[in-house]
């Protein structure tokens, strides 16, 4: 890894800072002022790519953890985390001990709540579920609505969509101001860095609840409000249509995107990541907001176009940074720095260019924003290019604009 300059490692410092004073918009609460509710259980449902990798974590912190799973694969985890080195004989056998596993939802609905066995559901008065089930508004809401009559009031639901509106999911509970996001990345396990989600309704008790889960099981939580995608899906959703966009209009081929990214410092490409993520992710989450798929991904890609020669890592890293000063102008998210420590955290982004928003500070604001305006006059449609106010404020120098 190259050497990380000493600005960025004290701009990183002060983002983690900032990160942990919250607060919530119109006095709705903060960091000095909201307790969390005790927690002692957590109930994970849904034991898929994500939800196998959260109950580990919670696990390995000594939270008694309950993995509500259809079908139970974690002994394939378990195995892959083995081969990767990254688990030991002995911490998987104390997962198996630990990690309580039912495929037998209805188990949860006839639960005596006065048991006191180590992982009697009746925990349930301090459980926080993190729901993990696929990403489909109509499946989290029957969800939740079931939860609301098994759960005891206090029971804060955190939900780990990647995209969905909390207002709609939280819609269907008696009480609302209990669902709260928390957004983990894959591998859950591994990755230090948590968008937490708060909704309209979202009460300061489950925003500072979220942020206690969060530390005990040592990741930075990070606050962001709600919006389709929330804030690191938006800026890289619009990261991997740039990619796709490179080979479809631009010639390149899957692996050369990848190595432009690699040699920039990334750990993988983006070809690789969307491959890793899970091209059915992008779908439900496409088809659930609405959102149009690309050429690549309706025929992920069967004819090689050469266009224009580009500055490639810019074409890919530009509109991240535009997509991000958008977020800071809607109020999604407070500071530059909060989304560069997401990206440095969440996704391996190379640590000494300090983030996407600090590169293209790097870069010069003014070269992104006279990049970015003259992109959108060739595609005045194409919603990535909507330039943020803060970059059309500043100054028009006679940047060449072209890639
Ligand atoms: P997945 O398809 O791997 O797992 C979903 C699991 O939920 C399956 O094992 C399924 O059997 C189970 N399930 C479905 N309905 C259920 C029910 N009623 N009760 C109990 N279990 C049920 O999906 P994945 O990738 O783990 O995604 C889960 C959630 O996490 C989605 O909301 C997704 O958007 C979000 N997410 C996914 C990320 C990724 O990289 N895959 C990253 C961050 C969030």
């Amino acid at each position: 890894m190259d050497k990380v300059p000493d600005d960025i490692k004290s701009y990183m410092m002060e983002a983690y800072q900032l990160a942990s004073r919250w607060s919530l918009p119109n006095n709705r609460g903060d960091h000095t002022n909201s307790k969390s509710i005790p927690l002692k259980s957590v109930a994970v449902i849904g034991g898929g790519t994500m939800g196998r990798g959260i109950a580990m974590a919670f696990c390995m912190a000594e939270f008694e953890t309950i993995l509500v799973e259809l079908n139970d694969q974690l002994e394939i985890t378990y195995a892959r985390e083995k081969s990767f080195k990254r688990l030991k004989d002995s911490k998987i056998e104390k997962l198996r001990k630990n990690l309580q596993i039912t495929t037998d939802f209805q188990k949860l609905q006839n639960c005596d709540l006065v048991g006191s066995s180590k992982y009697d559901v009746p925990c349930y008065e301090q459980v926080q579920i993190v729901e993990a089930v696929f990403e489909e508004m109509k499946l989290k809401k029957e969800l939740f609505t079931k939860l609301d009559g098994i759960c005891k009031t206090s029971c804060i639901f955190g939900t780990n969509t990647s995209s969905l509106d909390l207002d709609d999911m939280s819609s269907v509970l008696q009480n609302p101001t209990k669902v709260v996001g928390i957004h983990f990345f894959n591998p859950a396990n591994l990755i230090k860095m948590v968008e937490v989600i708060y909704g309209s309704h979202t009460s300061s008790e489950a925003v500072a609840t979220a942020f206690e889960a969060c530390r005990a099981i040592k990741k930075l939580p990070i606050l962001v409000g709600n919006c389709p995608a929330f804030v690191f899906n938006r800026l890289l959703g619009v990261y991997l249509n740039q990619s796709q966009k490179l080979m479809y209009e631009y010639g390149y081929l899957p692996h050369q995107v990848d190595k432009i990214v690699t040699s920039f410092g990334f750990l993988m490409g983006p070809l690789t990541v969307a491959d890793m993520n899970g091209l059915d992710v992008m779908e439900k989450l496409k088809s659930e907001n609405g959102w149009p798929a690309s050429d690549f991904e309706k025929e992920v890609w069967t004819q090689k176009r050469y266009g224009r020669k580009r500055d490639a890592i810019n074409f890919l890293l530009y509109p991240m940074m535009n997509e991000g000063l958008l977020c800071i102008e809607e109020g999604i998210i407070d500071h530059e720095s909060l989304i560069d420590i997401m990206f440095i955290l969440g996704f391996g982004w190379p640590v000494a260019t300090g983030g996407p928003m600090n590169f293209g500070r790097q870069q010069g604001i003014e070269k992104v924003a006279n990049t970015l305006i003259f992109w959108s006059s060739l595609e005045p449609e194409n919603r990535i290019y909507q330039v943020a106010q803060t970059l059309r404020k500043v100054n028009k120098k006679h940047f060449s604009s072209k890639l």
